[in-house]
């Protein structure tokens, strides 16, 4: 008997991410994330990620390149932000402008591998450009022009915030961008995965993914979680906060995981970043209430944070606004979407599992008027 949402099922084979949820180990393409988060760069993990080694110094500086030159979003594109409401939800407007892309991009519908790779790189180098461009047009501040230059960390910062960026801004990004890149089976890249297999474009299969990446059982996890933060305000209300989730069985956002049974490994360098941000900047207040409601919650419940628990004060603390928290997830897992549908589409086969009946049987259909 299957468990219910498919735990434990092993529903296909793939070389580009291995998590081992009992010891707390996350695996790209061979190389443990402590290993890429310490000395590897987003960059190169997105080229690990879809061509299975790390690049030479040559292939380093051609990829590099190819993600700066595509980073500008065609002029009806932008036209077309223009004329969204300014307070719009960030994940539909990156679901329905990264949709947009496909219908100003020749290569749409060329299915051959170079023309998905030409397509992953154009979709991951402008991702951050939509969610930089929303950000600014909601606050009437001017778009600028993408940097030709510079890492993706960096341009994202420059184009959402109007000025040059800070080296522990661009750092701290840097690795988180690493942290969430991929993550095996996880919801959104199963979801990008069926529809690829079905051999769909990849723009629609990276669709499929950001409209699942945004629930609150997955990406939207961070949002909730620098809500909560704020809410408690203070670390003296932690407890009472806590003993309030517990007594009334609610749910507590960053905790938890399908796969983890023990700290998960992103959670670990967040943690750290969160700390160091906290006392560089003069605001460790973010850091000592969340150390607190984790040791809480791993004390009363068992559970240990997320990916999505210390995300969330990194990012508060670089000022990025909220609701960007879980675009900035999809900024990242582009990389790992694109990876797998790559993946998908090089040994495919149509993805069509069944269900267990529950319904009724052998009904008689009966005329409407004498229901
Ligand atoms: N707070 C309180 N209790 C929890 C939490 C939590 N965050 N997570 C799990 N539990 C409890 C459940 O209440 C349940 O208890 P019960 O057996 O007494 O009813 C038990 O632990 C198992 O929980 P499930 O929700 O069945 O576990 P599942 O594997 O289906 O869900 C999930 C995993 C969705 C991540 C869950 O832990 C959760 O909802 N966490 C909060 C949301 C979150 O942080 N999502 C981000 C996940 S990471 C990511 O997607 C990037």
């Amino acid at each position: 008997m299957i468990k219910a949402g498919l735990e434990d099922v092993v529903a296909g084979s793939s070389s580009i991410c291995d998590v081992n949820g009992k010891e707390g180990i996350l695996v790209y393409q061979g190389y443990n994330i402590h290993d890429l988060a310490q000395n590897s760069n987003f960059e190169e993990v997105i080229y690990l990620l879809w061509f299975g080694k790390l690049p030479n110094e040559s292939e380093y500086a051609t990829f590099c390149s190819a993600l700066q030159k595509n980073r500008k979003l065609n002029e009806n594109v932008i036209n077309f932000m223009k004329t969204c409401p300014k307070d719009a939800n960030p994940m539909d407007m990156l679901r329905t402008t990264v949709s947009l892309l496909a219908l100003y991009d020749s290569q749409a519908q060329d299915s051959d591998r170079e023309a998905n790779i030409s397509k992953a790189i154009r979709v991951t180098a402008q991702i951050p450009t939509i969610i930089a461009y929303f950000n600014c047009l909601r606050n009437n501040k001017p778009l600028l022009s993408p940097k030709e230059d510079g890492n993706i960390a960096s341009n994202f910062l420059y184009l959402l915030n109007g000025v040059e960026p800070d080296e522990l801004s661009v750092k701290s990004m840097d690795i988180a961008l690493i942290l969430h890149a991929d993550h095996e089976l996880n919801a959104s890249t199963f979801a990008a995965r069926v529809a690829a297999a079905t051999l769909t474009d990849l723009y629609s299969a990276v669709v499929a993914a950001i409209g699942t990446l945004k629930g609150p059982l997955h990406g939207g996890a961070n949002q909730e979680v620098i809500k909560t933060l704020i809410e408690i305000g203070d670390i003296n209300k932690v407890d009472a906060f806590i003993h309030d989730v517990f007594n009334n069985h609610k749910k507590i956002m960053g905790f938890g995981h399908r796969v983890y049974k023990t700290e998960d490994p992103r959670a670990h360098h967040l943690r750290i970043m969160s700390k160091d941000l906290g006392q560089k900047l003069g605001q460790s207040k973010w850091y000592d209430m969340s150390k607190k409601i984790e040791d809480s919650v791993l004390k009363e419940k068992g559970l240990y944070p997320n990916v999505d628990f210390y995300s969330a004060s990194v990012y508060y603390m670089l000022g990025i606004p909220m609701d960007l928290y879980t675009p900035i997830f999809a900024m990242s897992r582009i990389s790992g979407w694109t990876a797998h549908i790559l993946e998908q589409y090089a040994n495919n086969r149509l993805i069509r599992p069944r269900a267990e009946y529950t319904g009724a049987k052998n009904l008689k259909y009966a005329a409407i008027k004498s229901r």
